[in-house]
């Protein structure tokens, strides 16, 4: 099993779904659109790019399985598995913001080992895999070195759904704003992972999250330096729909703050 070759042919999947995506986007209409959830929003873009991402990395690694959110395959229970969101942030995609992403990762026996993540407004793809560095377009990316979270640009995401969490949730942005330099909402979880993997964001959090979600920008983030948890400082971060990933020095300190109210 040869990561670096999987990865790069990945990459090149990735941009050549993205260009399709970016393409699509000038002839979305109302039609194309369909609230899946209570607004939670998909496209007939979501579903067709999911199944040329699905026939692409079937034919890197046969042998692989799927978990994808448009459900366009049905799940293997195969040591590897590709995790797919095929457009992560379709609402920014619907209203012609960035980021929106593809999100692509690899598991192996349930640890993600690679990561692909094509940012494609901005045409900027960020990848890793389990053994090697951390990249964006070629060059190597690390997490940030700032110490203190007075000190850190935070990111996270607010559920569109799942409100039930929503009190406490607020408290801590609160906390959060007080205590730093501020918090932004992009719209797309894959890149808030990538721009904390590159230092541009100290750390990100969210609940209500899938695993295509977060599978690819884990092992990136992870790569490049980050370090990765749910929101009690433990492992369950991939299936467990929450996470807080940080560039690890300020790590406990947003954990002290989000630990409590979320386990109040
Ligand atoms: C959503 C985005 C958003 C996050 C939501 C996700 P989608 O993904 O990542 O930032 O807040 O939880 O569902 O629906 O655009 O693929
Ligand atoms: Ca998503
Ligand atoms: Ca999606």
């Amino acid at each position: 099993m040869n990561l670096k070759i999987i990865c790069n042919t990945t990459i090149k999947l990735a941009k050549q779904v993205g260009q399709y995506i970016r393409e699509a986007q000038k002839f979305l209409s109302p039609e194309n659109i369909r609230e899946k959830g209570m607004h939670d929003f998909v496209t007939e873009v979501d579903k067709s790019s999911e199944k040329m991402l699905v026939k692409g990395l079937h034919k890197i690694l046969p042998e692989a399985g799927f978990i994808t959110e448009e459900k366009t395959v049905a799940e293997q229970n195969t040591p590897f598995r590709w995790v797919i969101d095929p457009l992560d942030g379709t609402t920014n995609y619907i209203h012609r913001l960035r980021p929106y992403s593809i999100s692509i990762g690899l598991l192996h026996y349930d640890q993600p080992v690679l990561g692909v993540i094509y940012e494609i407004g901005s045409d900027e793809c960020f990848y890793a895999y389990k053994g090697g560095k951390a990249y964006m377009n070629g060059e190597q990316i690390k997490v940030s070195n700032t110490r203190l979270l007075k000190d850190s640009l935070i990111v996270t995401g607010f559920p569109v759904n799942k409100h039930h969490r929503l009190d406490p949730y607020l408290l801590v942005l609160k906390k959060i704003i007080i205590n730093s330099h501020g918090v932004r909402r992009l719209g797309s979880a894959a890149a808030d992972l990538a721009y904390v993997a590159c230092g541009r964001f100290e750390a990100f959090y969210e609940y209500g999250l899938n695993p295509w979600d977060v599978a690819a920008g884990i092992v990136i983030v992870q790569q490049a330096g980050g370090k990765i948890t749910d929101f009690n400082g433990g492992n369950n971060y991939l299936f467990g729909k929450e996470l807080i990933a940080s560039n690890n020095n300020i790590h406990d300190e947003l954990t002290f703050i989000i630990y409590p109210l979320m386990n109040g």
